[in-house]
């Protein structure tokens, strides 16, 4: 975890002008910078960034948040990565659990992994020029339909005949480096003494695979003959994991955010020729199942994955694999489809026999998640049967546990208990399913309360807008709060603590990103104030904070004034309190004249 005052101290000491600046051309206008936004496609700009605020808004698609939730949806990296990456600019480093990786030691890393990342760019330059001089490469390219356009937009290369042309590309190439990058590989006797290196790829045409900061990280290199493997893989390496990354996905993130959507193959070819077909939000993971990471990493993307299988036995298995990724991701606001194409064909295959609008097709028709699911689970048992109808719940059990709470599991537990003749409540106390959707809908879920409104939405706002005003609430004014009602008290308390953690330094942008990571109770006022062209004084809202608060617990006085004397007291009893609340009174009015703060 890294800590949530480190994120202010960042946010603080980074400017969102020139993070978002790096990606988008942006125009002063007035307190803020103009652009076109880089979320949805538009003519005239609608994409503002505050640097007063230091958050974006775009007034056209609504896309807004602070430089590391750019970061984030633009590039697709990871928090952490993306609170690295900011850090780095400033000459801020990151506290972690492996601080106790002796500085010595981590300056090692750090510089091993630069030079890994040096050497496979420097590789992937020569064997892209290697291409150009290489007509039978070009020729088998050419063969499957590629243009020299397609083929420069996802740098292919040529690695050529011969155990160590990448003698010529390196300095020096008995370098441990270029082992550990997997360029060449290392034949060792028994006792491991290095008899003899050689080049890993040879006479293959190579597809060079990059992380989303769009560094080389690993290749695939293809044979163009018939032989075996078909394809060779760059080997683990501290850059690349299989499971971590999809082929493609660099050259495809503008193209994905056009289309609304990503398609998710199962080959290099594949993404190649949809993209050379029209087809550019194609990516492909590399050999292996897709994993929960795969998953994670394309909805930073996108709200809608579209994945493509073989029709056959393989295809079905992998599509199970990759539905088993997908469940713990599952919500209302994302979209996983599934498409089988016919059982001889993958989409390179499909769309050169068939041609583009016949692929668009397939695409439009893709099985939703919770019918691919259903049709699963049902797959091999009888319905018509008891036992059946049993071993499909049985079946179903570790899936439906698998996803969070939500619309869309219930629509799947009522599909289930329509095909096994139960009742959704039936079916979620069976799966033991956490916080069970049909039972809930009875009593109001916890989660819906009751929007703030008047006074209450005021003190809101302005803490929102100024977490730093909640080292200012006492706890008399956080006791006050208890006459808006319980759970308004309970919402101001915690966004008070949530504000106050932040400390003195408490900014915007970091509450509106911790409040967001909580759930979207905060997003209409998050939006209100971060599409405010006007900037708000922190010093008028300090007051208004104040008066507020001031004139909240005025109210409850009168309130107590106005039933004392019904209050079944002794006569000695009201005549105390009615000293003290009149006292209290002036007090407050007294305050409020000199316009001290609510204390
Ligand atoms: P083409 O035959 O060139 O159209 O490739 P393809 O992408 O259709 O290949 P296929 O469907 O056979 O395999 C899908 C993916 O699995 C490939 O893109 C590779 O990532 C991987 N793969 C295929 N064959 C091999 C192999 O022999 N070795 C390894 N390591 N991976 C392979
Ligand atoms: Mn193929």
């Amino acid at each position: 975890m890294i800590p949530q005052s480190f994120i202010s101290d960042l946010l603080n000491r980074v400017d969102i002008v020139d993070v978002v600046g790096r990606y988008v051309q942006l125009k002063k206008g007035g307190a803020n910078y103009m652009g076109l936004c880089p979320f949805h496609s538009e003519k005239s700009p609608s994409f503002t960034v505050s640097p007063t605020k230091q958050f974006y808004h775009c007034f056209g698609c609504g896309a807004h948040g602070t430089s590391i939730g750019f970061l984030i949806e633009y590039s697709g990296m990871g928090f952490v990565d993306a609170v690295k990456d900011l850090a780095q600019g400033v000459g801020m480093v990151v506290p972690e659990q492996d601080d106790r990786i002796p500085p010595a030691q981590r300056a090692q890393m750090q510089a091993q992994s630069l030079a890994l990342s040096d050497a496979m760019t420097q590789a992937a330059e020569y064997y892209k020029m290697q291409l150009r001089q290489a007509p039978a490469a070009i020729g088998y390219l050419k063969g499957r339909g590629l243009t020299g356009e397609i083929a420069a937009r996802f740098s292919l290369g040529y690695a050529p005949d011969g155990w160590d042309n990448l003698r010529s590309v390196f300095r020096d190439y008995d370098a441990p480096v270029l082992a550990e990058a997997g360029l060449v590989i290392d034949k060792v006797d028994e006792e491991g003494r290095r008899l003899k290196r050689y080049d890993r790829f040879r006479e293959r045409v190579m597809f060079p695979i990059r992380n989303t900061k769009g560094q080389v990280i690993a290749f695939g290199g293809r044979i163009m003959e018939q032989g075996e493997p078909k394809y060779l893989n760059s080997p683990e390496t501290p850059l690349f994991s299989k499971g971590h990354e999809l082929y493609g996905l660099f050259e495809a993130r503008q193209a994905i955010r056009d289309a609304g959507y990503v398609l998710v193959t199962e080959g290099y070819m594949d993404v190649v020729a949809l993209a050379q077909m029209g087809f550019p939000q194609a990516v492909a993971t590399l050999g292996t199942a897709c994993t929960t990471t795969h998953v994670q990493k394309l909805l930073r993307q996108t709200d809608n994955v579209i994945f493509s299988f073989d029709g056959d036995k393989a295809g079905r298995r992998a599509a199970r694999r990759a539905l088993e990724a997908c469940l713990s991701h599952v919500s209302d606001n994302k979209t996983i489809k599934f498409l089988f194409l016919p059982a001889e064909h993958d989409p390179d295959s499909y769309i050169r026999e068939f041609g583009a609008p016949a692929f668009e097709q397939q695409v439009a028709e893709a099985m939703p998640l919770s019918q691919f699911l259903l049709k699963e689970v049902a797959a091999d048992f009888d319905l018509s049967e008891p036992e059946g109808r049993a071993r499909v719940q049985f079946e179903a059990k570790p899936m439906l546990q698998a996803m969070a709470p939500s619309a869309l599991r219930l629509q799947i537990v009522r599909g289930l208990a329509t095909m096994t003749q139960s009742s959704p409540g039936e079916i979620e106390a069976l799966c033991e399913l956490s916080k069970p959707v049909a039972e809930v809908r009875r009593a109001p879920p916890r989660s819906a309360r009751p929007e703030p409104m008047g006074l209450e939405l005021q003190i809101v706002r302005h803490l929102v807008a100024h977490p730093a005003l909640a080292l200012e609430i006492d706890e008399s004014g956080l006791a006050a709060f208890d006459s808006f009602g319980p759970e308004q008290s309970e919402r101001l308390r915690q966004l008070v603590s949530a504000a106050r953690a932040l400390g003195p330094q408490g900014n915007f942008a970091s509450l509106a990103m911790h409040l967001k990571e909580q759930g979207n109770e905060y997003d209409a006022i998050i939006t209100e104030i971060s599409s405010e062209s006007a900037e708000s004084d922190f010093e008028a809202d300090r007051q208004y904070v104040a008066s507020a608060i001031r004139q909240i617990k005025l109210d409850a006085l009168k309130a107590e004034l106005d039933q004392l004397f019904t209050s079944g007291k002794t006569a000695a009893e009201i005549g105390d309190r009615y000293r003290e609340i009149s006292a209290m009174q002036d007090q407050l009015r007294k305050e409020a004249e000199v316009g001290l703060p609510g204390r």
